[in-house]
């Protein structure tokens, strides 16, 4: 199967998917400067950060950050969690209006603030309450409705088949399985094999995640699971160039600079200076590892407020070092 993200691939709904390979929604990552550019490096859909329903209600301010998105991110998705039906409905007819292409329903966060109240992969626990929520959203919204789940709560109840073929007879257009449960958090290895059996057992687009760290990762998962489409989480920080088939490892230093530049940037477009240069420094990190080799580097770096400072501090430090080996 083709990778290529020129041609409709296959279809959420009725939206067009061009392309194999999707950016993971990551809270604190993927907003819109990093989602943009994954979009620019081939990534065949853009999805929110996961919004709190209760935040949609209460009116947070992080929400106006989190649900802007630019036209070309389009498709777009926003991804909500909540473990109240009504509430996070509520939440998505709010999203709605800002007019996404479609929904996503976040069912395989591990973090214990969200999952110990029942939402994220706390829902995994609760398979009728899933049913109900796919079921109320598809209902009342225009736009298609997605689920991401993990494979269950722990061993002890591995449910992902109850819980896929529970999503899809409730109405939702596709399906994403991280192929771990809830009590791995981001240990051990992704089971594959999981969304093998996910995908042989649905009609819908089945998305499969965990990871995959490069293209051949990638062809590997499809060929081994038949999944639609590969979602990269951790490997895309710092390394867009994993949507076009490449690695951050492989650029040279004018192309690196170029990305960040660009990156750095958007981040301050965004968020404004003061926190786009603080908010880009984790994206940093990563864009020059094997650079940032002695606390003094670090200091540097990290100590730098204004854009244009920080990106000529970058530059001198391209020119004047080799990366460490990773
Ligand atoms: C920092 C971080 C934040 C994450 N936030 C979200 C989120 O908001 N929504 C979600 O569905 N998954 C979230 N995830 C999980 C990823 O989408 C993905 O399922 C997971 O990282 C496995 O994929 P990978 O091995 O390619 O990283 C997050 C992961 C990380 C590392």
């Amino acid at each position: 199967m083709s990778l290529n993200h020129t041609a409709t691939s296959f279809f959420i709904g009725n939206i067009p998917i061009n392309g194999r390979l999707i950016l993971a929604p990551m809270d604190g990552y993927t907003d819109s400067p990093m989602r943009l550019i994954s979009k620019q490096f081939g990534s065949a859909v853009s999805i929110s950060e996961f919004i709190n329903a209760i935040d949609i209600k209460q009116g947070h301010p992080h929400l106006l950050s989190q649900i802007t998105f630019a036209e070309c991110e389009r498709p777009f998705a926003y991804q909500i969690f909540d473990d109240k039906p009504e509430r996070m409905l509520a939440g998505a007819l709010k999203l709605r209006e800002h007019n996404p292409d479609y929904i996503d329903i976040n069912m395989g966060c591990s973090a214990k603030n969200v999952s110990n109240r029942g939402a994220g992969a706390g829902l995994l626990k609760h398979p009728q309450k899933i049913g109900e929520i796919v079921e109320s959203l598809v209902k009342h919204l225009d736009v298609p409705v997605t689920a991401k789940i993990r494979l269950g709560w722990d061993d002890n109840s591995l449910n992902y088949l109850e819980t896929s073929r529970i999503i899809q007879e409730s109405g939702a257009s596709a399906i994403t399985v991280h192929a771990r449960t809830r009590k791995m958090e981001y240990s051990g290895s992704a089971r594959w094999e999981a969304i093998c059996e996910v995908k042989a057992q649905l009609s819908i687009p089945v998305i499969g995640n965990g990871d995959v760290k490069s293209l051949a990762d990638a062809e590997r998962m499809m060929a081994q699971t038949g999944c639609d489409a590969v979602m990269i989480g951790r490997a895309a920080i710092g390394n867009p160039w994993i949507f076009s088939g490449s690695q951050r490892e492989e650029q040279p230093r004018s192309e690196l600079l170029r990305v960040v530049e660009h990156h750095l940037d958007l981040m301050v477009q965004h968020y404004g200076e003061k926190i786009g240069v603080m908010v880009f420094r984790k994206h940093l990190t990563r864009y020059l590892h094997g650079y940032l080799s002695t606390p003094e580097i670090r200091r540097n770096i990290y100590s730098q407020e204004k854009e244009m400072e920080l990106f000529e501090s970058i530059c001198s430090l391209l020119n004047s070092t080799d990366p460490l080996e990773s």
